[in-house]
């Protein structure tokens, strides 16, 4: 794989019916499983939903995100819960997701301490690399994928349904793409980047 998939790659938050053969998800998940990771703890773990499986867990998000009006467990970031209602129609569009867990992870609504909390911010990462390999190879596949954080609006309703230890990341909805976004904007280089040689 060059370096094409990085630049071809988009979001994608309309997808076809067409079947995801199960091959080009375990494809996904071994290029995961390359990723480097702190201590090469390897925290990442996946779970692949589809049919049934897949409806339940969207409904438990649903139910999560009316939860989120009146008692909400993040209050601040109250005005994402529209976009992570949208969200939630894009994944039940989607043929398969594939839940991110971390499972060296707490609950982010338990306090941690700084030792924790470092272990934690480099877990995060590590799993941030395994799933833009994921995202990479289904590129390269010619599916298309779209990276979730919003499941975190429905954090206590989804853990409770998912019965796994660790925390729970998000997901990746993946199929074939019925769009072909422009690129989005982003920063130019000289924002970005200070040389000091
Ligand atoms: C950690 C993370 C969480 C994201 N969560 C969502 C989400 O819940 N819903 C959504 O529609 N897009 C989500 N996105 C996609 C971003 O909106 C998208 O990557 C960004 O706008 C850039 O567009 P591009 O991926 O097409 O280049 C997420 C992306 C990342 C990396």
């Amino acid at each position: 794989m060059g370096t094409e998939p990085i630049f071809a790659r988009r979001s994608i938050r309309k997808f076809t019916k067409q079947v995801v053969p199960i091959d080009f998800i375990n494809e996904m998940i071994n290029a995961a499983r390359m990723a480097p990771s702190a201590k090469n703890r390897q925290p990442w773990r996946f779970i692949v939903f589809g049919g049934e499986r897949k409806a339940e867990f969207e409904n438990r998000m649903e139910r999560g995100l009316l939860r989120e009006k009146t008692e909400p467990i993040l209050p601040r970031s109250h005005f994402g819960v529209p976009d992570a209602k949208n969200t939630l129609k894009i994944m039940t569009e989607a043929p398969l997701l594939i839940v991110i867990v971390n499972s060296n992870g707490k609950s982010p609504f338990v306090a941690i301490d700084c030792d924790d909390r470092i272990t934690e911010i480099c877990d995060s990462l590590s799993i941030g690399a395994a799933v833009q390999n994921m995202l990479l190879t289904a590129e390269s596949l010619g599916l298309g994928t779209l990276w979730i954080a919003n499941t975190c609006f429905a954090y206590t309703e989804l853990t409770e349904f998912l019965k796994t230890d660790g925390q729970l990341i998000g997901a990746v909805a993946v199929g074939y793409a019925d769009e072909a976004p422009p690129s989005r904007f982003r920063k130019s280089i000289e924002d970005l980047v200070e040389y000091r040689i």
